[in-house]
């Protein structure tokens, strides 16, 4: 049997590496020719330019056109929906009308994340990049108009309309029924179809069993649709947050056993009537621990025989060639054949931000478009030589892409090409017409209240100046430019504007984080804590005096009380004002004060082993919040240094008493030290 550890090891090592390194061994794995390289451009400019020639109103063009979102009113209805889509009555949408619309100016909600609009106005800066420029007749204005011309429930009453119009554009219906007979014409072309309950993070387990039961019975809808085999048939797309409410690796056993059973049985079924089911992914946390329920569900034995089972591969993610080398061994050691579904990947924008937040040591995705392109088209490359094992499936609307794997193909036809209900449409039917090359439609399924996430994802990617569909519409891009090889545009490419991790803040490093997904992570924090698994911690009044000490406390793990942390010598009265008469103001200067600070900081980073040990054990703190009490401590600490030396060596206050909640036992006690240190103050800590 052959070992996969060493293939996980490598894709786990993959996962924070940096760009140039991960594309390095990727491109040494599949080389692409010049020559291809030439012919795809030359092939995807002829698309381009047909595509623009027909005037085929697909793309973005038929959603703006159709829905009036070229109009300031269509945009500022259908930002008000995305908001509004959170709100569950009238009288509240109403409410949220007037309160948020009517007395203030868009823009000032501009930037401002607490606010519910900030989405909504970020909408209409991707969508129609000029509307919010001007102040007097931008979305604020426009709405503002038209609220006072029509009042709240006609504008509720079109923010409804808006929003049905919007889902109809990307989803093909609200039952499967609905869905296959919408779907006739495009059967009639040559399509055939992947439909997706628009199932996906679920918080409870009663929705996680709803999702269950949906997918469930659209297996057995379609069963009747299954008459040729599982490359003709349709099939379905399921994602796993869908299905387990605490898909998570801190949860991997429940995750490993429940989650794992449920996949299975739809597996199963999917099985029975001859049809591909097919495991969306999702964020790049999840990434490992979906490798760990695919080979579970794959590996049971009342699969065998089964050619549908389907996983989507990211390209944007540095790991991607591992897990396709992975995938392919574990069809190999198991003796099945697979589908493996290529796509760039959905969720870019908050895999940057997740990363920067939470102080990661790199970015999971790349930073540059042309990058993922590249890694697209060479794991493309792998994929076409894999086929033994994987059939696979490229999902892409980009018209360089597309050709890149046309052009590596030659005259194989053992894979197909896969679009999203609503995109695409005149590049795939040109393609499925003059390539014979079979082509899927990715079709989302259900209600309208189920779609915010999915549409959020569908309006960033077509929103990006970047994207694709984005780009062929704007007929000032010329062609080629539209069709350029990404290899040529990755070489040229300044490097990433995007921030690193540790550098999001001007002037202060970010905090240090760890990616709890992260088993290389996970074992030095566990290394570090170890130690202080068992250890004892005293504590007594530190005053400039000698202290008397008062009472003496046992100091116990509030969830398992029989463990003692420690010794604690409380302040006696006399203490208490031995420190008062003994405080003076730090007369330090301030760099030097500012010094302090930061050498306190990263002294609280080096320790952070004994910290996190000692804020499970006396507060009760799980590993994340431990990790988000120290971060805060450390950016307090760094703050206020920055901020002593920004005012300068203004005079002390005096004695500053700090009592801090027990609650955020370092980093409340830590702020509020900090602080008063950092203005040269004498600080009592309690
Ligand atoms: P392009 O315009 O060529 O590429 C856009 C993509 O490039 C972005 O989506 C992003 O991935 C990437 N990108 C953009 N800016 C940057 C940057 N600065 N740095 C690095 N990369 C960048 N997505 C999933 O995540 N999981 C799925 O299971 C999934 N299933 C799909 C199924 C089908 C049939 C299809 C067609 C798509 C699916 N997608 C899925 C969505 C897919 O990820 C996007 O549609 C796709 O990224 C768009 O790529 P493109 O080649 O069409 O367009
Ligand atoms: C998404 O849900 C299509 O799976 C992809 O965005």
């Amino acid at each position: 049997m052959t070992d996969l550890t060493p293939l996980r090891q490598i894709i786990r090592d993959r996962a924070h590496v940096d760009e140039t390194t991960a594309l390095a061994a990727l491109q040494t794995d599949a080389p692409i020719t010049d020559e291809v390289r030439n012919r795809a451009v030359a092939r995807a400019t002829g698309y381009v330019e047909a595509i623009r020639t027909a005037g085929d109103p697909a793309l973005m063009e038929a959603f703006l056109a159709e829905y009036g979102l070229s109009t300031e009113e269509g945009v500022a209805l259908m930002c008000l929906a995305e908001a509004l889509l959170r709100v569950p009555d009238d009288e509240t949408i109403d409410a949220l009308i007037e309160d948020k619309i009517v007395p203030s100016a868009w823009g000032e909600h501009l930037g401002k994340s607490s606010s519910s609009l900030v989405n909504a106005s970020t909408w209409a800066l991707m969508l129609t990049g000029r509307v919010l420029n001007d102040e007097g007749d931008g979305v604020g204005a426009v709405l503002r108009g038209a609220i006072r011309r029509l009042g709240e429930p006609v504008i509720r009453l079109a923010v409804e309309q808006a929003i049905k119009e919007m889902g109809h554009q990307f989803v093909l219906g609200r039952t499967i029924k609905e869905a296959v007979e919408r779907g006739r014409d495009a059967t009639k072309k040559g399509y055939t179809f992947s439909y997706d309950m628009l199932g996906e993070a679920a918080l409870t387990a009663e929705k996680a069993s709803s999702f269950f039961h949906a997918y469930a019975d659209a297996i057995d809808a379609l069963a009747p649709h299954c008459k040729g085999d599982i490359r003709t048939n349709p099939g379905v797309s399921i994602k796993l947050s869908a299905l387990h409410p605490r898909y998570e690796r801190a949860q991997q056993s429940r995750v490993l056993s429940e989650l794992t059973a449920r996949t299975l049985l739809l597996a199963q079924r999917a099985k029975q009537h001859g049809m591909g089911l097919n495991i969306d992914a999702e964020e790049a946390d999840r990434l490992d621990l979906s490798l760990d329920v695919i080979e579970r569900v794959l590996t049971d034995p009342s699969l065998a025989s089964w050619d549908g089972f389907g996983i989507v591969v990211q390209a944007y993610g540095k790991r991607a060639g591992p897990v396709l080398d992975w995938l392919h061994a574990l069809a190999e050691k198991l003796d099945r054949k697979i589908m493996v579904r290529l796509v760039k990947g959905a969720y870019w924008d908050s895999e940057i931000k997740l990363a920067q937040v939470e102080g990661h040591p790199g970015f999971p995705v790349y930073t540059r478009k042309a990058a993922t392109d590249v890694s697209y088209i060479s794991c493309a490359a792998k994929l076409l030589s894999m086929t033994d094992r994987i059939f696979p499936q490229f999902a892409t609307h980009n018209a360089h892409t597309m050709a890149a794997i046309l052009e590596m193909a030659g005259n194989s036809r053992a894979f197909e090409f896969q679009r999203l209900h609503g995109m695409g449409e005149a590049l795939h039917d040109r393609v499925l017409a003059t390539e014979g090359v079979q082509s899927r439609i990715y079709a989302p399924v259900g209600a309208h209240s189920d779609l915010l996430a999915y549409l959020v994802r569908r309006l960033l990617e077509n929103g990006a100046n970047s994207s694709f569909v984005n780009q062929i519409v704007d007929t000032d891009v010329p062609a080629a430019k539209v069709a350029a090889d990404p290899f040529d545009d990755l070489a040229n490419a300044a490097p990433t504007s995007i921030a690193r991790p540790e550098a999001i803040f001007p002037g202060r490093v970010n905090s240090q984080g760890w990616d709890l997904t992260d088993e290389a992570a996970l074992a030095k924090i566990e290394a570090a804590r170890e130690p202080y698994h068992a250890a004892t911690w005293t504590a007594a009044p530190l005053i400039a005096a000698m202290p008397k000490g008062g009472e003496a406390m046992t100091i116990r793990n509030p969830f398992y009380t029989d463990d003692v942390v420690g010794m604690v010598t409380l302040a006696s009265e006399e203490d208490t004002e031995a420190a008062l008469n003994a405080a003076t103001p730090w007369g330090a200067p301030v760099a030097a004060r500012a010094a302090t600070l930061r050498k306190a900081a990263d002294l609280y980073e080096a320790h952070f082993g004994e910290l996190f040990a000692l804020l499970a054990r006396e507060a009760g703190k799980t590993l994340p919040d431990a990790i988000a009490e120290l971060r805060e401590a450390v950016d307090f600490l760094r703050y206020y240094a920055d901020e002593a030396e920004r005012l300068g060596d203004a005079p002390a206050r005096g004695v500053i008493t700090c009592i801090s909640p027990w609650n955020f036992p370092l980093a409340i006690f830590t702020g509020q030290l900090s602080a008063a240190l950092a203005a040269g103050n004498a600080v009592l800590a309690k």
